[in-house]
């Protein structure tokens, strides 16, 4: 297979064509790879894994057909989202740890890690029954509302507010810990459901009905109320209970909230033998944003926000440079913090992208691409060149990724990364890419052209001599 790289501006693509020409042999497809399989749809039906519909996921059976494949004893996710990975790796008996910055994910992880070891049935029977008692009583619980910040004012209905205060009521009042992760669950996994918003990629989708001055706005037609979702949701949980021990009850994961970016630096060399995991890709998600309800549910503030933005791997236009912060936090062990900066200095296809969009910068509909582009490549090169130190030899990386471009140039993110991971230390074997790629966004494509960007599986194997 050869790929011509095309810049539409007529810039230069030499850079990204050596890439090219030294990678696309290692390009093939997967029949059991597809796209159901590489995202969230594929827990659709998968109990426990369906309770949270956390959009960004891949599916646990992508997680157990890899690990199928390459048997591994110690499996890392350093971007965990809900903890799919960790969960089904433990499950099946495998040493497992999760790394995630979003509490929200973690707090799914943990609840259903917890569900799955040890939690009785009984004891949640009895709970989610006096929860949907206590939420359908018509008294009002003053104290407990929605702990609402500016992104999420007017999120809801009157009567859902209501709804949303008993529930939040009933759990400040429960004893059990472990019944009650798994009921705080099931009422931040409806909140979106009952509400006047939807996730749509970068933002929060807002209904006209919502109480808030709204730029655009769409009509989501009927919206649940919060009391009929969360009854949905407890049944559905008690449904997947007694299944749940067969495919998590192999033992628990260790799940740990913080930023990878820090976290890699404190784990021994050689220490994994496998990395699962699925970075957030350079296409200017905010999950602050998109997970605005659910953060305001576990009562993160304003300025908690912000904070969370700053310190997650750059991928939108809002986040500023954290180089010097890191290398701070490095301090005198910057062997891998060096590496990193090594191997993003070296890589010419970012810059060739990043010339020709400074060239034209003027008619970028945002600038802060462009250090969108430099910070999270950096950030990847740091994440990348710290797996090399904590994969053992012969050990391997699978990593989901999606390629982007902005202003109509490509960078080939599978690429470029797998040249970071050639640095590293690790051979790169395959780069398979589904059958169909994702199409360019409608306003790309009327100035541009039809252009597929690849979605990608890499497999990296660390060398004995890296
Ligand atoms: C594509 S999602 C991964 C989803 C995951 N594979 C799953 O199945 O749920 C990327 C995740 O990386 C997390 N993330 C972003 N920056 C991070 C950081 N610095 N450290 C750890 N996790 C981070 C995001 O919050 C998001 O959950």
């Amino acid at each position: 297979m050869t790929v011509t790289v095309v810049s539409p501006h007529g810039g230069s693509v030499k850079a990204r064509q050596a890439l090219s020409d030294r990678f696309c042999s290692r390009l093939s497809t997967n029949d059991f790879l597809n796209r159901r399989v590489v995202s969230y749809q594929g827990n659709r039906k998968t109990p426990g894994l369906r309770w949270m519909k956390y959009k960004e996921g891949f599916s646990g059976a992508l997680v157990a057909h890899l690990i199928a494949q390459e048997n591994p004893c110690a499996v890392l996710d350093p971007f965990a989202g809900m903890c799919t990975a960790p969960l089904i790796a433990a499950g099946l008996g495998r040493r497992a740890t999760g790394i995630e910055i979003m509490p929200v994910g973690i707090r799914a992880g943990m609840a259903l890690a917890q569900a799955a070891n040890g939690l009785s049935r009984n004891d949640f029977d009895k709970h989610a029954s006096d929860l949907k008692n206590a939420i359908r009583t018509e008294d009002s619980a003053s104290g407990l509302a929605f702990p609402h910040v500016r992104i999420t004012k007017g999120a809801f209905s009157d009567r859902t507010e209501q709804e949303i205060a008993r529930a939040r009521r009933f759990l400040a009042n429960m004893r059990d810990e472990g019944v009650r992760a798994v009921l705080d669950l099931a009422c931040m996994s409806v909140l979106e459901e009952a509400s006047y918003t939807r996730k749509d990629g970068q933002y929060l989708r807002w209904d006209r009905r919502a109480d808030r001055p709204l730029r655009a706005s769409v009509d989501l037609g009927h919206i649940s109320s919060f009391n009929a979702a969360l009854e949905r949701k407890i049944d559905e949980i008690t449904t997947d209970f007694d299944r749940l021990r067969e495919q998590f009850g192999g033992g628990r994961p260790s799940l740990v909230n913080g930023s990878c970016l820090e976290l890699l630096k404190d784990i021994p060399d050689g220490e994994f033998d496998m990395v699962i995991t699925s970075p957030p890709y350079a296409n200017r998600y905010d999950y602050t944003r998109t997970y605005a309800l659910e953060l305001a549910w576990m009562g993160f503030g304003q300025d908690a926000f912000s904070d969370l933005r700053q310190k997650m791997l750059s991928a939108t236009v809002e986040n500023k440079t954290k180089r010097d912060a890191l290398a701070e936090f490095y301090g005198t062990h910057r062997e891998a913090f060096d590496r990193a900066v090594r191997m993003y200095d070296g890589q010419c296809a970012i810059r060739e992208v990043l010339n020709i969009l400074e060239d034209r910068r003027d008619e970028l509909s945002n600038r802060n691409v462009l250090r969108l582009i430099e910070q999270y490549f950096f950030e990847m090169a740091l994440v990348i060149s710290e797996l090399g130190r904590i994969v053992c030899p012969g050990g391997v990386v699978i990593m989901v990724n999606d390629n982007v471009q902005y202003h109509g140039e490509e960078l080939p993110v599978d690429f470029i990364l797998s040249d970071f991971a050639e640095m590293a230390g690790f051979r790169c074997s395959t780069i398979w890419h589904l059958a169909r790629g994702k199409g360019n966004s409608s306003q790309q494509m009327a100035r541009f052209g039809r252009q597929e960007l690849r979605k990608c599986v890499y497999r990296w194997v660390r060398r004995d001599d890296g």
